[in-house]
């Protein structure tokens, strides 16, 4: 026997039988191995959004560093959809004419695109869903080249196994598509979502309303977070909502506090300012890497508070390094001194501190590192035994 041939067909035979039809392997594909970041349209602009301006953000995020700082996503959010046609196709509204030509342009930046919809008949802002057309959408968004979508409830009631039913359908529709594409569940936290927001093919779930851009509304989103840790991991994020940082209606303590929390709390980074004219200081500190990856430690863990004392709470993210990120809070109204226990966080020994807002190191510590922290301010620190 000739055996050449025959070990030709069998290797042959080996790479037909292991090449794995594309929408299977789109399907084991882990969307969201670190909490997604990106940039949102709706906190800044809401109904003012168009293709223009969408490219302008794509622009300012390479110019800007923060591509890469690991920002990544360009999302489009409600108020983009136009009507059906006589085939129940979806197609966007004049303030976005050509969507394949949108996504090409910030795919040549080597960016990635999100778009919005909802499971309901009406977005919010009440404009044309997806009920009904769950695959035809799917399909449109993967044939311009989508790439994420945030699927927003927009329904005054539904059951948690309505709602699980109908995002199971758009996590099956796009899957369908074969096309890798984030699916981020938005329907407020009803439900316990974050108990089954994994099991409906969510990448992350939002946790909570609205946020607005006020120190009370971040700190209650933030700080109410407490005891959804176990729920967060690699593949599947709890969201208390995208970023305010830079949109005006907090200081820098408090953007500094918004941004620390969030990033120990691993969820996801969706800038929600202009980037385009956005000042130096919320540049530096959406660019900040030291910050940025605590939120995307590969260990995935979503930090948890380990003291709370009045205004005061010291909040701890273990990192796969075997270090551990502190956030010390200050939510009061008036600067104070606050202590980290190293015995709370399971330290002991020399510890060396490292600010990480200051990108220094502090020195070795024992037993404690105190330190004077500004009204809703915080101070972030890593913390290495020695
Ligand atoms: C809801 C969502 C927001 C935004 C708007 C758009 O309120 O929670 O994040 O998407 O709808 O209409």
């Amino acid at each position: 026997m000739n055996w050449k041939p025959a070990i030709l067909i069998l290797v042959m035979g080996l790479i037909c039988c292991a090449v794995v039809p594309s929408h299977v392997a789109a399907q084991e594909q882990n969307l969201a191995p670190t909490p997604p970041m990106g940039w949102n349209s709706w906190n800044h602009f809401a109904e003012k959004i168009n293709a223009r301006t969408v490219r302008a953000q794509a622009d300012a995020m390479v110019a800007s560093g923060m591509k890469d700082a690991g920002f990544l996503y360009i999302n489009i959010d409600d108020t983009w959809e136009g009507k059906r046609d006589d085939k129940g196709f979806v197609h966007p509204n004049w303030k976005f004419r050509d969507m394949k030509a949108l996504t090409e342009y910030v795919h040549s930046k080597g960016l990635k695109i999100g778009l919005y919809s909802s499971p309901g008949p009406k977005t919010c802002a009440g404009f044309e869903g997806s009920l009904g057309h769950e695959e035809q959408d799917a399909q449109t968004y993967a044939d311009w080249g989508f790439d994420y979508l945030k699927y927003d409830w927009c329904q005054d009631t539904g059951t948690p196994e309505q709602m699980k039913a109908a995002y199971t359908k758009m996590h099956e529709a796009l899957k369908k598509t074969g096309r890798p594409i984030v699916l981020s569940l938005c329907q407020y936290g009803w439900g316990n979502v974050w108990e089954w927001g994994a099991s409906v093919g969510g990448n992350l779930w939002r946790t909570t309303g609205d946020i607005e851009d006020n120190y009370d509304s971040m700190a209650r989103i933030g700080f109410g977070q407490a005891g959804l840790e176990k729920y967060a991991g690699p593949g599947h994020w709890n969201d208390p909502d995208m970023l305010e940082v830079g949109n005006g209606g907090m200081n820098e303590d408090e953007y500094r506090t918004h941004l620390s929390l969030w990033s120990i709390l691993a969820a996801p980074l969706i800038a929600g300012n202009d980037l385009s004219t956005m000042t130096p200081y919320t540049q530096e500190m959406l660019t900040n890497r030291e910050v940025i990856a605590v939120d995307q430690d590969p260990a995935g863990k979503q930090g948890f508070p380990v003291v709370q004392e009045g205004p005061f709470e010291v909040w701890e993210k273990p990192m796969a390094d075997g270090s551990v990120v502190v956030g010390l809070f200050n939510r009061s109204k008036e600067a104070g001194k606050m202590t980290a226990y190293f015995s709370h966080l399971g330290i002991s020994g020399e510890v060396i501190v490292r600010d990480l807002w200051l990108k220094k190191d502090l020195g070795s510590f024992q037993e404690k590192y105190s330190v004077n922290v500004p009204a809703h301010g915080v101070v972030l620190v890593r913390l290495k035994a020695k």
